[in-house]
């Protein structure tokens, strides 16, 4: 079964083939980072300009990319949230036009859950269930159990920014640009990782649950003082700024892990998916690797940690053999969504 996937909620314009739920044909992302940068983040409006602009390149690429045609088409999965309303708007419409006129049929898929799905990608075998799965992006920080595809019971979330946001916004204080994460990451290998006495954020009488925005001020401090005037950036060493990069890495990924195998630990779970354009980050990687020998853990392949179609094709698949039956032209998008 070739199933089409098209993918538009934040920033990349996506869309791939993929051959049952597993073989990729072709995985197009055209990346909007250039327009963003100025921002320091994604400016809503004119993300959903581009993606109006490239999709339908986007889609005739991926089509061509995998040597077929919307003939050879059998099922279209699109990412319908959660993200932004106008970004997604164009992928769900163009979704809902090319299955209307070319009479596929269409499945909405959650971007969270596929996430977690790109994991599974390249595994010749599934986990065994139940498994944790760990979404780390720059819209989301959440931690589940998950019992099988589809089935899923929230354990753990952000309070307020999501991870991959406080590497953005710690990269847009140290003056580094958008994207972040990768940019914190390069820096930070040259950096002292204890030098700043940073914290990780703690959410009172819900311990599990992540709060980054304590530890963006922390940064902020550091780089300008606690009343804003002491210093400026201009007066923070090279130095100084790689070992505040490390300190910030340190300190939020040893949250992510720490919570992450307690949470393991109390489900009796060994498996663990990850998902999301910061377990792209290898310092992250490393240190899973390091505390938690036992647990197998599953990264996304290359290519699918970062927003991607693939992704949203495969957990398409997975959805449509379970109920065929799928809404079609109703689908909504939803800029919120839980699992
Ligand atoms: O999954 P994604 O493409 O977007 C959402 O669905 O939100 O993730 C993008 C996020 C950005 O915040 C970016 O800074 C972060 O992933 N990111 C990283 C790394 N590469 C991308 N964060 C830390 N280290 C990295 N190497
Ligand atoms: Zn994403």
């Amino acid at each position: 079964m070739r199933v089409l996937g098209i993918e538009s909620s934040c920033d990349e314009t996506a869309c791939a083939v993929v051959r049952n739920g597993q073989e990729i044909l072709s995985n197009i992302i055209a990346s909007q980072h250039d327009i963003h940068e100025t921002y320091g983040g994604v400016f809503p409006e004119l993300a959903s300009r581009r993606h109006a602009d490239v999709i339908l390149p986007v889609i005739q690429q991926a089509l061509d990319e995998a040597r077929t045609s919307l003939d050879a088409i059998d099922l279209i999965a699109v990412a319908y949230g959660p993200g932004l309303i106008g970004a997604l708007l164009v992928g769900l419409n163009t979704a809902k036009a090319l299955s209307l006129a070319c009479q596929k049929p269409l499945i909405g898929v959650n971007h969270i859950e596929a996430h977690i799905y790109a994991a599974l990608m390249a595994q010749p075998h599934f986990p065994e269930f139940p498994c944790i799965g760990v979404v780390l992006s720059g819209a989301h920080t959440s931690i589940f159990e998950m019992r099988e595809i589809g089935h899923y019971t929230s354990l753990a979330q952000t309070v307020d920014d999501a991870i991959g946001e406080a590497f953005d916004k710690v990269a847009k204080i140290l003056d580094l640009g958008y994207p972040g994460g990768p940019r914190i990451e390069a820096l930070a290998k040259e950096g002292d990782p204890f030098k700043y006495p940073l914290k990780p954020g703690f959410v009172k009488r819900r311990p599990l649950d992540f709060s980054f925005s304590g530890i963006k001020t922390g940064v902020l401090y550091a780089v300008k003082g606690q009343n804003g005037i002491v210093s400026s950036m201009t007066s923070l060493s090279e130095q100084n700024k790689k070992d505040l990069a490390a300190s910030f890495q340190r300190v939020v990924v040893e949250d992510v892990i720490d919570k992450t195998l307690k949470i393991a630990k109390e489900r009796g779970c060994r498996s663990i998916l990850f998902g999301g354009g910061v377990t792209h980050n290898r310092y992250l990687r490393q240190r899973f690797a390091e505390k938690a020998p036992e647990m197998h853990l599953f990264w996304p392949p290359a290519g699918l940690s970062l927003d991607n179609a693939a992704m949203i094709a495969g957990l398409g698949y997975h959805q449509h053999l379970n109920q065929p039956q799928q809404e079609s032209l109703s689908i909504r998008p939803q800029t919120r969504v839980s699992l």
